[in-house]
């Protein structure tokens, strides 16, 4: 049994690409260690990411990365205990969609922002798991990592 956390945050910081993919990488070398798996997003300033593992790792990782100066207001949107991992292929994917695309996979076709969609899905968790396999469908070929 594993659990399943996605929190939100803001950076606190410009993310360019190869800030990102710093982060990326040093995500995905720690990840494999502790039996983490899951995806980020970073979108318009603010971080979306999904954590998937043991709980114990999943609360240490997550106290962890709350201290990263890196963003700021992290707030967990939404935990579930799973059977089987979603994103058991990837150690840390990375997406990157519009804000828009964003709000239609949670089915909000007026929504811009991503804040309004993610306080949207947090009312609303039932969203949530669509959202999620959305996503994964969503997860470039190349970014396989291993
Ligand atoms: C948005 C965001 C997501 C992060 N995701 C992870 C992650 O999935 N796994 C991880 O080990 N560190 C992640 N970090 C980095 C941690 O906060 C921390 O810097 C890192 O785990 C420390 O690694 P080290 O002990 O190897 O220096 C993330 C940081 C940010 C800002």
């Amino acid at each position: 049994m594993f659990i399943q956390s996605v929190y939100a945050s803001v950076a606190t910081e410009a993310m360019p690409k190869s800030k990102l993919y710093k982060l990326l990488s040093q995500a995905r070398v720690n990840n494999k260690l502790n039996n983490i798996t899951g995806l980020l997003i970073y979108v318009d300033g603010v971080f979306l990411q999904v954590l998937e593992g043991p709980a114990e790792v999943v609360s240490v990782l997550l106290e962890t990365i709350k201290n990263d100066s890196r963003h700021k207001e992290l707030k967990i949107i939404y935990k579930t205990d799973i059977e089987e991992r979603l994103f058991s292929s990837w150690k840390m994917a990375y997406v990157s969609p519009s804000p828009k695309e964003l709000a239609t996979w949670a089915g909000l076709r007026n929504t811009t922002t991503v804040k309004a969609t993610l306080e949207a899905i947090e009312l609303e968790p039932t969203k949530m798991p669509l959202v999620l396999r959305t996503l994964l469908s969503q997860i470039p070929e190349k970014d396989l990592e291993e």
